[in-house]
């Protein structure tokens, strides 16, 4: 399922990664209720980041109650060889994936079989690289993802060259792909990194470490000046 036909001007992304897997049930439906359309998934494989994190078998746990409420389920592979686990992804109720540019060959065989797999689509860049680098496949994929710490955990601080890195990609890559921010986000700058260009905000330990996840992720929503209607124009005729 593509992006841009869906996502409003701005989206607050929690990731599962921090979320208390005791309570992982409670929490995403209490985000649902919040009106939450967007749950990111951190794929590590102990190579592409040091640590191993979660994968497929939590996807198809959390997908059901996910799609009943008309949200999607967004899954950022750090993981080498992510081409190899679309399918997988897929097959577990996943909507998208966001791969690495850093472990991936041939970009362009990686989004034709995301497409192929009926998956939407996004390339991750690490905070060391150009954002040019990405830039050139704007017009290929849904969504280019700009990693605000160094890919492997959760609780970083955000880095503030990101700021920047943004502005960069979104004079490059134009208004038609949405670009997705990554790492370090919280209320005290989910409001600039939107304004510098970011359409999707994903957010871990600001949205479970603080006490209520639907309470934070609210704030955040507001914060960030949310609950407008997708940017109309300028993406309309990329919807897919
Ligand atoms: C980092 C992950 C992030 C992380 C975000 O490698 O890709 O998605 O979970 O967590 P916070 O918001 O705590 O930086
Ligand atoms: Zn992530």
């Amino acid at each position: 399922m593509g992006w841009n036909d869906w996502t409003r001007e701005v989206e607050i992304a929690p990731s599962l990664y921090a979320a208390d897997f005791m309570r992982l049930g409670d929490q995403i439906e209490a985000l649902l209720a919040a009106g939450c359309r967007v749950f990111h998934v951190d794929v590590g494989d102990g190579q592409f980041i040091p640590p191993i994190t979660i994968g497929p078998i939590v996807v198809q746990s959390v997908a059901p109650a996910i799609h009943q409420a008309g949200s999607r389920v967004d899954c950022h592979l750090m993981i080498v060889e992510p081409e190899r686990h679309f399918e997988q992804v897929r097959e577990a109720g996943g909507d998208s994936v966001t791969f690495h540019i850093e472990v991936c060959d041939d970009v362009a065989a990686a989004v034709a079989r995301a497409r192929q797999l009926d998956l939407g689509v996004g390339i991750a860049f690490n905070p060391d690289t150009p954002v040019e680098t990405v830039a050139a496949f704007s017009t290929e994929v849904d969504l280019l993802l700009c990693m605000s710490v160094h890919p492997g955990y959760s609780g970083q601080p955000f880095l503030p060259e990101s700021l920047d890195r943004l502005e960069r990609l979104r004079e490059l890559a134009g208004e038609d792909v949405l670009l997705q921010v990554d790492g370090g986000i919280g209320a005290a700058n989910v409001a600039e990194a939107h304004a510098a260009g970011a359409d999707v905000l994903v957010a871990g330990s600001s949205v479970f470490h603080g006490g209520d996840p639907a309470v934070a992720y609210a704030d955040l929503v507001r914060i960030a000046g949310c609950r407008t209607p997708a940017r109309a124009g300028a993406r309309a005729g990329r919807a897919r």
